[in-house]
């Protein structure tokens, strides 16, 4: 009886929470909710065809399942190109995902040339500028073939409007150079390359994850050489104000905050992560702790207390739990056992990282990686309640701990990148093992990279000049030791490389057609009578008028005129622009002017000067 009661009375609560969360209006943030202006700028040149074209629009319907769509979250439009641009579908025309879906699936396969420039230039114009919302813009061009315009200045009046550009190329016939010149900068994050239109699905979920990058995760977090996306937590929460005692984690440049149980490191969601979290996201705390019970190094709680997203230590049994939400239950627990898990209960320094995709969750502990755990799909977090660290489950009350940093990035690859450096004595099984000074931290070299030749034992060259950053590497494996060579000093990062030459001026246009032949000369002037001479022979007969001046050269033939816009629905194609006329032709000679009127005679020397005239 009284587990029956019991039973009732949770259904109740439930019931009761869930009603709250209705009453408040509260909604689950997450890419599909953040709000954002999101344009498709398609290929629809004859190297696609009708059958890829399907294929593309299949894609695009796919990623559009990925957003709720409307006036308060995301809008997308679609432009197909291929001599010119056609508006598909404006920004904000449909307030249901069904209906635009329905809308993408009736577009109708183009054929043309390509000009991506114009394309661009026409999104800026007609979408993006149409658009009131101040928001994320983003636009994705994708394309299977070399421009037949200038792609570069289009680009650039995206980036001056602040629209981000994704750049997606399809088969051989693409050009690199191009495509990094239509995307935004870093472009291992804003290119993509797929070699077919079949291929296009694999990048379904990665598009779908940067998209939600964009708007879900807008502060950057300094790491390296390079600004992370995403949420520096101890940054959100107040720690540099709330939190006094600082402390040096010995052999490393690393300083920690100590936490006290006097301190309360809360804030609300809102402020924290306001538009929810991507769908993958890393994970990032490096802690010591003394305390045996159990608690939440991290959490994001409901208004009404409940945990959405937690990270908890077991001091108990020492592991490591992750709670995040669930499509199926509402919330999931995995729960970490590997036998490593244990160090992080040896009270010292430790970095804990958790890998969270759509399917997995992976525990890294000092940068090892330690165990995999399946995750169900989840939902959006509610954003109306507390972000906290350092708590006992259930309790307001603060955890005894000093922490160094925790952190969520938005890009999973940083997952790879992130180094453990500030945990004492964790590189010294770098390079620098070999010598005897203790500090700085030198980490092994980043994750991945072909295993490297043999090498022969080499003299220290002299300084090069500093390349280029390379692109990450994957993780390598160890190559086969050489002889030992003189152990050199660790290198300064190289300053950044020189900005690349100009490219070549394009090919003159086409000769314009011909103008119009120019107006007629004006009339000569009559001849100035001649003066009177001296009384003499009968003078010459009278001058005829000047032949007229040459004719001015014609004008440029007019523009063509820009097509009108059709009616609501598709748009009309541009005009062309006329071509410039050639110059006009030499005016015909001015008409005669009247006779002269027999001049009285001359003298030899006037004759001679208006002779000069002639
Ligand atoms: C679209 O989604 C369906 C179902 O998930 C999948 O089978 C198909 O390959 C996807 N197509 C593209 C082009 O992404
Ligand atoms: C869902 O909840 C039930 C009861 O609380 C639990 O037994 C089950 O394991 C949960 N399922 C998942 C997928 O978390």
């Amino acid at each position: 009886m009284a587990q029956n009661l019991k039973v009732l009375q949770t259904i109740l609560i439930l019931l009761l929470q869930d009603y709250n969360s209705a009453e408040d209006g509260e909604i689950r943030a997450s890419c599909r909710t953040a709000p954002a202006d999101l344009v498709f700028i398609l290929d629809g040149s004859y190297s696609v065809g009708p059958e890829n074209f399907e294929i593309i629009k299949r894609w695009l319907v796919n990623i559009t399942r990925n957003f709720d769509i409307g006036p308060k979250f995301i809008q997308v439009g679609v432009v197909q190109y291929s001599d010119y641009p056609i508006l598909e579908i404006p920004l904000g025309t449909y307030d249901s995902t069904e209906n635009l879906i329905r809308e993408m699936e009736s577009i109708q396969y183009l054929g043309g040339n390509t000009r991506t420039g114009r394309a661009i230039q026409f999104s800026i114009d007609h979408l993006f500028a149409k658009s009131s919302r101040f928001l994320t813009k983003i636009a994705v061009v994708l394309t299977d073939g070399k421009s037949q315009d200038e792609v570069k200045d289009a680009a650039a009046e995206a980036r001056k409007n602040k629209i981000t550009l994704f750049a997606i190329g399809v088969g051989s016939e693409i050009e690199e150079d191009e495509l990094r010149a239509i995307a935004n900068k870093p472009s291992s994050t804003y290119v993509f390359y797929v070699e077919d239109y079949i291929a296009i699905s694999r990048i379904r979920e990665v598009i779908k994850q940067k998209l939600c990058e964009e708007s879900v995760c807008p502060t950057r977090i300094p790491v390296a050489a390079r600004d992370e996306k995403g949420f520096d937590i101890l940054l959100g929460l107040g720690v540099k104000k709330k939190v006094k005692k600082r402390i040096q984690i010995p052999s490393s440049n690393a300083k920690a905050y100590e936490i006290t149980s006097n301190i309360d490191l809360s804030e609300f969601t809102r402020n924290v992560f306001p538009e929810g979290l991507p769908p993958s996201y890393v994970f990032v705390s490096t802690q010591r702790f003394k305390v045996r019970k159990t608690w939440d190094l991290w959490r994001i709680l409901s208004l009404d207390g409940r945990p959405q997203i937690t990270v908890t230590v077991n001091g108990e049994d020492k592991t490591l739990s992750f709670t995040t939400t669930s499509l199926v239950n509402g919330t999931q627990v995995v729960t970490f056992t590997a036998p490593r898990v244990k160090i992080l209960f040896d009270e010292g320094w430790h970095q804990i990282r958790l890998l969270v995709t759509e399917v997995h969750v992976t525990l890294y502990i000092d940068d090892q990686e330690t165990e995999m755990k399946p995750l169900h799909p989840v939902l959006g977090i509610y954003i109306s309640g507390l972000t906290q660290i350092g708590k006992y489950p259930g309790k307001e009350e603060t955890v005894q701990f000093d922490v160094q940093k925790l952190r969520i990035y938005c890009d999973p690859e940083q997952n790879n990148r992130e180094t453990a450096c500030e945990i004492p004595g964790f590189c010294m099984n770098g390079p620098s093992d070999v010598g005897s000074t203790p500090s700085p931290c030198i980490c092994p070299p980043g994750k991945q990279g072909l295993p490297g030749p043999k090498g022969d034992p080499g003299q220290p060259g002299n300084h090069g000049y500093p390349g280029q950053p390379g692109p990450d590497g994957k993780p390598g494996y160890q190559g086969i030791a050489g002889t030992p060579g003189v152990p050199g000093s660790p290198g300064i990062q190289g300053p950044r490389g020189l900005q690349g030459i100009k490219g070549e001026a394009g090919r003159d246009g086409a000769k314009g057609e011909r103008g119009f032949p120019g107006f007629p000369g004006l009339h000569g002037m009559p001849a100035s009578k001649g003066e009177r001479g001296p009384k003499g022979d009968q003078g010459p007969p009278g001058i005829y008028g000047k032949k007229g001046a040459k004719g001015e050269k014609g004008d440029p033939g007019f523009p063509g005129m820009p097509g009108r816009s059709g009616e609501p629905g598709r748009n009309g194609k541009d005009g062309l622009p006329g071509s410039p006329g050639f110059k006009g032709e030499v005016g015909k000679p001015g008409s005669t002017g009247p006779e002269g009127r027999r001049g009285d005679p001359v003298s030899v020397l006037t004759a001679e000067i208006l002779g000069m005239f002639y």
